[in-house]
């Protein structure tokens, strides 16, 4: 129960990865709010949770609404102790076919979002003196054919999570990043289609290069960011935990 009294939120959380790291805090005793674009995901997930749990409308790419649905996490809960900033989505495509909307769509959801969700939780962070941000990286930062988009704004999340391990450390408020090699989820399933193949050919593409041989689940990611979050990997701020079944960087 190492998140009892703690207030955490999840983006992304209707499901796969977001799902699975909500049900890891809640299960350890947190009190989690789930913001997604998917607010009947957010409250199916919620109404399967152990104890208090909120499920809220939220476009992380969107200001407005990102501070109003912290502010009412604040007014329920009263504190806000941990943020996973994991909502994302994919839109692939070569560079010579990647449209405005491709790039846009997935910098201000992966970037921006992160940005805005982690402007608006530090102000609350600062004031109580303590404070866990995960961000969701990807092994795709280390480049992916079609995912020029992507990388970019994978990559930048590990630059993101150094800044403001710097900046906000001396607040006792820890940034560290993920970075998951294949998980199975929508998102995958989505890349399989998209390229051409059976789910099943992706993964095992995946498993002959992994080390670890199967694919990853929602909950492998689930431990790294509760582990990440928890008081015991206080004195760790600033790096990017790879979760990818296989030595990475
Ligand atoms: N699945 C993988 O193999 C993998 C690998 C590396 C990194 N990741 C990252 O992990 C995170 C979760 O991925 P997943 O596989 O669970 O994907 P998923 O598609 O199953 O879930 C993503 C969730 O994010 C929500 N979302 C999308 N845009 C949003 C927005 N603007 N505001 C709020 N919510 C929004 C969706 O509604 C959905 O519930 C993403 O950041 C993804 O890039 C996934």
């Amino acid at each position: 129960m190492r998140f009892s009294n703690k207030v955490a939120v999840i983006t992304g959380a209707a499901q796969g990865i977001g799902e699975g790291v909500a049900r890891r805090l809640a299960e350890e005793g947190a009190r989690v709010a789930l913001l997604d674009l998917d607010l009947q995901g957010a409250e199916r997930v919620a109404a399967t949770l152990p104890g208090d749990a909120l499920a809220l409308r939220c476009d992380v790419s969107q200001r407005d609404q990102v501070e109003d649905s912290l502010e009412r996490v604040q007014q329920r809960f009263g504190r806000l102790d941990v943020l996973v900033c994991n909502a994302g989505l994919t839109r692939d495509n070569l560079i010579h076919k990647m449209t405005d909307d491709d790039w846009d769509r997935v910098i201000d959801t992966h970037l921006k979002g992160s940005f805005l969700c982690c402007r608006a939780a530090q102000r609350y962070m600062v004031d109580q003196r303590y404070g866990k941000i995960v961000l969701m990286s990807s092994r795709a930062a280390l480049g992916n054919r079609g995912q020029s988009n992507y990388a970019a704004a994978k990559a930048g999340l590990q630059g993101m999570a150094r800044v403001l391990a710097m900046e906000l450390g001396p607040f006792n408020i820890n940034v560290n990043a993920i970075a998951p090699g294949h998980i199975e989820t929508e998102m995958t399933r989505a890349t399989a289609a998209r390229i051409g193949i059976d789910y099943q050919q992706l993964q095992e593409k995946t498993i002959q290069a992994n080390a670890i041989k199967r694919v990853g689940q929602p909950e492998d990611i689930a431990a790294a960011a509760a582990f990440l979050a928890a008081d015991e990997a206080g004195f760790i701020t600033g790096q990017v935990l790879w979760v990818a079944g296989r030595p990475t960087v």
